[in-house]
């Protein structure tokens, strides 16, 4: 880390001594202040639920500046990789912090390929799940289940055994996903084809069947692969904090990304696409455009706990660079499908266009996320809605797990062990049951 020639003082007004504390710079971005020594030496912590102001690691991989609403993943900017490049690239970048040469990336792809296919007993776990099971379920067990199958890649503290996971959740994760829905539907597992690209194989594991072959649509494969990219990593967010948290015990990778899973599965974060998109269905069936204004007003009236959902985002305070991806991506994919009409893409721009413009969402700098279109694209292609969340965790793990992976090699690693601002009842006597 790279210490500023500025310091920090710390001062209390009732006459302690004042603490000077150091001052790091990161190579981009807010500079941090080290408070590591505070409580040796004050014996107070720090408060700040929700981390509003708290840097909870040093990293390399992402970054995002909210106000310019940048992202870049190892210094790249997320428009030039969702153009110029394809999500195992982008894998392979996330991992070694550098994008392959055509050799390289040769190499990596065999890799990957080479782990697409899943212990054929995973199939006899999987059918123990109700066929209503909703995937996430499905996938936090099965992605947990992945460490009773791989034995030779448990330990977090052998950096072989980290590869090798790394590169096994990369490849499993679209057949499991796949698995999942074949399973909720009824059809037949389709085994992985891996002359394929990634996101072609997955699109033939979720729509083929063994009477009819799949051929893939290249605007939707492309679409797909952009949405991997565009979810591949978003720097410490509550599903990545979880997956360095839960692995920072020294559990195994598999364990750490099923923690990633069931963390993403909530309606503020990863849910976010399903709920944005049930969010316009309702809007379409309460009489659609014409009563904007009506769900505006709702959103706005803090008694109605309603949300204008795929809007706002705590560290964008400008327009999701993804989101204008996504939005792009939206319009071919439907323009491709001959759906231009669709009501509901009609619904979702003119929502985008009326909040951009209301007062609400203007002072409180809500613009739309990233969220906001995946829906629209996933279900044009005919992934069901329950499934969205799923795709969005197949993304993710490459980047919960380049996370992980670089938080065990960090020299400073240490078991996450948050403190806490007591507030309950100070020590007490139990008093025998007749007599309380
Ligand atoms: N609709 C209406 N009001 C909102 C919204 C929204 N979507 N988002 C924030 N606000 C209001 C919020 O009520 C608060 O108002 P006030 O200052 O009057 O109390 C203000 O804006 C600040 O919001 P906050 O809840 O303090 O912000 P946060 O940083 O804690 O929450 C968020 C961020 C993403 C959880 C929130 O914006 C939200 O719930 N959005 C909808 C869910 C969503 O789309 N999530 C996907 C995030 S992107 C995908 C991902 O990376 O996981």
């Amino acid at each position: 880390m790279n210490p500023s020639d500025v310091k920090a003082t710390l001062s209390f007004s009732d006459g302690s001594p004042s603490m000077d504390l150091p001052i790091f710079k990161g190579s981009v971005g807010p500079d941090v202040i080290d408070i590591r020594k505070l409580y040796g030496q004050t014996g107070k912590f720090t408060y700040d639920p929700g981390f509003l102001s708290t840097a909870s690691c040093n990293s390399k991989i992402t970054y995002i500046d909210g106000d310019k609403g940048e992202l870049l993943y190892r210094g790249y900017p997320i428009e030039q990789l969702a153009v110029g490049c394809d999500y195992l690239e982008t894998c392979y970048l996330l991992l070694k912090g550098e994008l392959p040469n055509v050799s390289q990336k040769e190499e990596f792809t065999k890799l990957v390929t080479n782990h697409t296919m899943v212990n054929e007993q995973m199939q006899f776990f999987l059918r123990g799940f109700r066929r209503d099971a909703h995937p996430m379920a499905i996938m936090t067990g099965l992605v947990g289940g992945m460490s009773a199958f791989y034995h030779d890649s448990t330990d977090i503290n052998n950096p072989e055994h980290r590869e090798i996971a790394a590169i096994r959740l990369i490849g499993k994760m679209p057949t499991l996903v796949a698995m999942a829905y074949k399973y909720s539907v009824g059809q037949p597992f389709i085994y992985p084809k891996n002359d394929l690209s990634y996101a072609g194989n997955f699109m033939r594991m979720m729509f083929a069947t063994p009477c009819e072959e799949y051929v893939p649509n290249d605007v939707l494969v492309r679409a797909m692969d952009r949405i991997f990219i565009l979810h591949a990593d978003h720097e410490q967010n509550a599903s990545t904090s979880t997956v360095r948290l839960c692995g920072s015990s020294g559990t195994n990778p598999f364990a750490a990304i099923a923690a990633g899973v069931a963390c993403l599965w909530g309606p503020a974060h990863g849910g976010a696409n399903e709920a944005a998109l049930t969010m316009l269905e309702d809007v379409q069936k309460m009489g659609g455009v014409e009563k904007i204004g009506e769900f505006i007003k709702q959103v706005k009236d803090k008694n109605s706990n309603v949300k204008l959902m795929g809007f706002g985002h705590r560290v964008y305070k400008n327009y999701d660079p993804r989101a204008k991806l996504m939005r792009e991506t939206c319009h071919e994919v439907l323009s491709a499908l001959g759906q231009n009409n669709d009501p509901i893409l009609k619904l979702a721009m003119a929502l985008e266009k009326i909040a951009l413009e209301d007062e609400y969402f203007v002072s409180r700098k809500l613009y739309p996320n990233v969220d906001f279109y995946s829906g629209i694209v996933q279900r044009a292609m005919g992934i069901p809605v329950s499934l969205f969340t799923a795709i969005f965790a197949l993304a993710r793990t490459v980047g919960w797990i380049a996370q992980l992976n670089e938080m065990i090699s960090d020299p400073e690693y240490k078991i996450g062990r948050p403190r806490q601002l007591f507030n309950g009842a100070a020590a007490r006597t139990v008093r025998p049951i007749n007599e309380r």
